[in-house]
């Protein structure tokens, strides 16, 4: 009796289980509302309630966590949430706090001035890291719900407008500061270096050792490969990379692996 008992209450546990699952998925719902004359984009408007934020906040952390890679673009129905969470003072104050990490740990851990021999070293991604590409988003509209389209990002990078992120030049030379050698590791194009160096320098960076971009022979690897690659390099000519800060999980992937990994949130695109 007690075995039945708790037999059928595992079921309908299960049978719960199943049926939230159920609601919890946008799709179906929104394949409810195809009967109605409405456009899906309305649609989805009118389901903005607690459960569209709910999913898209899930989606959001998940992307953060890493359990959800390889993304093309971002759900549709989540492109709104995602605009929302990357323009917001949630967005800033996250950042932040991993900057107070990245400043905890520095305070900790690293070399100080006295035992510096030069070789201590820091690598810092650039978009999304040092510079913010949301004005780009911004500008176009669509926030990842559409592959980025490389020619007209490019393009944009070219102009040499991005911002720094909140915080992150006080971050930078802060490291610098202490003796660290700051290394530039991006996936951008070898033919933005100037480009580049001069945003930078008009967002208030200066003093770091090297910028490494992508050659053509780099292009053929992954993105993952090329940045795994270079820590290597780092690593055969004598120095210690204390930390890599970064807003795709790529900056962190492989071998050798960092002693510490600052990731910034970053649920617009996905780089492998
Ligand atoms: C990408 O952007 C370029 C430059 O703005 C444009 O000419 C091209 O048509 C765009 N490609 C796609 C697939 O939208």
């Amino acid at each position: 009796m007690a075995r039945s008992l708790l037999l059928s209450m595992t079921l309908t546990v299960l049978f719960i289980g199943v049926v939230s699952a159920r609601d919890w998925n946008i799709l179906n719902q929104l394949k409810g509302t195809t009967t109605t004359t409405k456009t899906s984009e309305t649609a989805v408007v009118s389901l903005k309630g607690p459960n569209l934020n709910g999913y898209c906040e899930s989606w959001r952390v998940n992307v953060e966590l890493n359990n959800i890679r390889n993304f093309l673009v971002v759900p549709q129905e989540c492109v709104w949430f995602v605009q929302k969470y990357m323009t917001s003072s949630q967005y800033e104050e996250d950042v932040e706090r991993a900057i107070d990490e990245a400043v905890l740990y520095l305070g900790k851990t690293c070399c100080e001035k006295k035992t510096c021999d030069g070789m201590d070293a820091w690598i810092f991604d650039i978009d999304d890291t040092l510079l913010s590409t949301i004005p780009y988003h911004k500008s176009n509209g669509c926030f990842g719900g559409e592959q980025l389209n490389q020619t007209k990002f490019e393009e944009w990078q070219k102009m040499g407008k991005a911002p720094a992120l909140p915080n992150m030049v006080k971050l930078f030379h802060e490291i610098r500061e202490r003796g660290f050698k700051i290394f530039l590791v991006s996936s951008r194009k070898e033919y933005l270096r100037s480009a580049t160096v001069e945003n930078l320098i008009e967002a208030g960076y200066h003093g770091w050792s090297n910028l490494l971009l992508r050659g053509e022979a780099d292009e053929k690897k992954s993105v993952t490969q090329y940045k795994a690659d270079l820590r290597s390099w780092l690593t055969s000519l004598g120095y210690r990379v204390w930390g890599v800060m970064g807003a795709q999980w790529n900056s962190f992937a492989g071998c050798p692996v960092p002693k510490r990994t600052f990731k910034l949130p970053n649920s617009i695109y996905y780089v492998a």
